[in-house]
């Protein structure tokens, strides 16, 4: 699995040949949009953690030129698939097989609503299941008992959690997630996008490796492999 970090909590995962995108922000990321050549990302799925402009902005213009299917809860799906975009819609505790893998859409707390005021449901993760290595992809989230069910759905390799505070969980309380959801190995998102998520990286990686645990902050467009 390559999973390729484009800024803020947008993601592209490489699972099975497949080609996997999460939350396109880029257009409209300061730091990522001369970094990232939006016509070249390739996308068979877009998942959509939710409605928020930061996380579905390009959406549409990357949909439209890739024709790929958008994967969310039933009211972000909708809302895409009046716009005539192909779409699998899910809810929150369902769980879908698709040709990469299994996708669980889990709990957030966060709010979900588009910028046009459409209500974007109730904001989720995803646990995904593909090529022997399984991930969460938190989403905006706060930190939330929840995360102690993870565990009974997949063994982590990975979790992707937010770590730029003031909108989402900050850095201690990301330390909790990782053990809620029973993975030390951490990526961190959703930070040094805008002013009010500013973090020090040094002090945010210490407090992992403090714990025994690793935090991973990716340059925009870095790479790894799993
Ligand atoms: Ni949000
Ligand atoms: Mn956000």
């Amino acid at each position: 699995m390559k999973i390729t970090f484009y800024g803020h909590n947008c993601l592209g995962l490489e699972i099975k040949g497949k080609h996997i995108l999460v939350d396109p922000f880029i257009s409209g990321n300061e730091l990522a949009k001369d970094k990232v050549n939006m016509d070249e990302i390739k996308a068979d799925y877009i998942l959509l953690t939710h409605a928020h402009s930061d996380h579905t902005l390009d959406v549409d213009a990357i949909a439209k030129r890739t024709n790929a299917v958008i994967v969310s809860n039933f009211e972000i799906t909708t809302y895409y698939e009046e716009k005539g975009f192909p779409v699998h819609p899910m809810n929150i505790g369902g769980s879908w097989t698709f040709d990469f893998g299994d996708v669980k859409y889990v709990t957030a707390h966060h709010t979900s609503s588009f910028e046009d005021g459409t209500y974007g449901g109730q904001p989720g993760g995803f646990v995904i299941k593909g090529e022997h290595k399984n991930i969460y992809v938190a989403g905006d989230t706060a930190l939330t008992m929840d995360m102690k069910l993870i565990p009974l759905y997949a063994k982590l390799d990975l979790a992707i959690l937010p770590v730029g505070d003031n909108f989402t969980m900050g850095i201690d309380d990301a330390l909790i997630a990782s053990d809620f959801v029973e993975c030390d190995k951490v990526l961190g998102v959703h930070f040094d996008t805008f002013g009010f998520i500013e973090i020090d990286h040094d002090e945010a990686k210490k407090k992992f490796y403090d714990a025994g645990k690793d935090l991973m902050l990716l340059d925009i467009g870095e790479s790894i492999e799993l």
